[in-house]
């Protein structure tokens, strides 16, 4: 298996995808690598390829709310996304992108070994649960694999957007942590 540091330095050089061509930055990934619960989102934004840091920009910002209704931050989880550079006008990743990119998150997750995966929106959803997930209809539902546990919630984009889906991301938050209380998991910043 890989060290982070061999993962790291192999994602800040890729090639892989046209993406790396408009990129200012690789943002490979953000917070506790010790940790047993994992969020993954869908790519950088603006800010994120700026700074090389995931959910920064106005996104991130309400991220670090929703984390913060369930006592989780930064230090206690690690967040990561599907493709790793910024696709231009933030427009959706395109398959290609993924599937070249999804290696990295792959061996992000055999590092991590984490208990739960919470995807972060529909693009997340269908690349890491299964290509025909409906996030409308699916979040907040579970599936066990391999004994890790998955779940998706809506991307706090889609709830800056629109107020409506918030109530229901709450008690998928809540959910969240109660999933974390049954498997005994207790997220102290490491
Ligand atoms: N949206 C994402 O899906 N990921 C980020 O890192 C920022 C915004």
């Amino acid at each position: 298996m890989d060290t982070w540091q061999e993962l790291e330095q192999e994602c800040l050089r890729c090639t892989r995808c046209k993406l790396c061509s408009g990129r200012n930055n690789v943002v490979f990934g953000v917070g506790n690598k010790q940790t047993d619960i994992l969020f993954i989102g869908e790519g950088p934004g603006e800010q994120e390829d700026l700074q090389g840091v995931p959910f920064v920009g106005a996104a991130g910002k309400f991220l670090d709310d929703m984390l913060s209704i369930i006592e989780l931050d930064r230090t206690k989880v690690y967040i990561a996304n599907i493709v790793k550079c910024r696709p231009p006008h933030n427009r959706d990743p395109e398959e290609e992108e993924q599937q070249a990119c999804i290696g990295y998150l792959r061996r992000q997750i055999e590092l991590i070994q984490p208990k739960i995966i919470v995807c972060l929106g529909r693009i997340a959803a269908r690349q890491i649960i299964y290509p025909e997930y409906r996030i409308t209809r699916e979040h907040g539902q579970w599936i066990n694999r391999d004994g890790i546990w998955y779940t998706a919630i809506y991307h706090p984009s889609a709830l800056l957007r629109d107020l409506s889906k918030r109530p229901d991301t709450f008690e998928d938050l809540l959910a969240i942590r109660d999933k974390m209380r049954f498997l005994g998991i207790n997220a102290s910043a490491e």
